[in-house]
């Protein structure tokens, strides 16, 4: 955790803009991504059947990290977030589901597959998605946020309640 925290001040210290920072975040956790036993007790990794629990394990002032443990199935609703993120998956599947807020309703613009060991990097805007572990394992995922979640205690800046329809059926953009 101490060279992770170190690494990480010292990209979001050289001010990149928020796109470039996740990236160079990705590249580092890409390259060092931890085992799950090495973040999360036994317990932990259990994961909850009442849902996938998220949970802010450092927080300061540029960038927090955050753990996520899904049992099979389990998903988040859709969502968009308030800052930067670089994600790595380290057990299970995060099947990633991308949308476009055209107002009064979605539209699905594309879907991805993380398997463990991928890694991405993302900023707003353009980050509506939703998640759910595909696998038949449980999930275990390490998200760097750029913001400080001790002060808000979400990565989320909305979610979304609005009706999905198909690109097709949306007519022009
Ligand atoms: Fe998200």
């Amino acid at each position: 955790m101490d060279k992770l925290l170190r690494s990480i001040r010292d990209i979001t210290g050289q001010r990149l803009d928020p796109r470039h920072t996740a990236f160079a975040v990705a590249d580092f956790l890409r390259a060092n991504l931890p085992d799950p036993a090495d973040l999360l007790t036994p317990e932990e990794r259990r994961g909850d059947p009442g849902g996938y629990v998220s949970t802010v394990r450092h927080a300061e002032k540029d960038f927090s990290i955050v753990t996520v443990v899904w049992r099979p199935g389990q998903e988040t609703v859709i969502h968009d977030h308030v800052a930067w993120c670089a994600f790595g998956v380290l057990s299970g599947n995060e099947h990633e589901t991308l949308y476009r807020d055209m107002g009064d309703h979605l539209v699905e613009i594309g879907r991805t597959d993380n398997p463990p060991g991928d890694v991405s990097g993302f900023a707003p805007p353009g980050d509506i998605h939703k998640v759910v572990n595909t696998s038949a394992e449980i999930g275990v995922s390490l998200h760097v946020y750029g913001a400080d979640l001790s002060l808000s205690g979400t990565s989320v800046r909305r979610v979304y309640d609005l009706p999905v329809r198909s690109l097709a059926a949306s007519g022009p953009a």
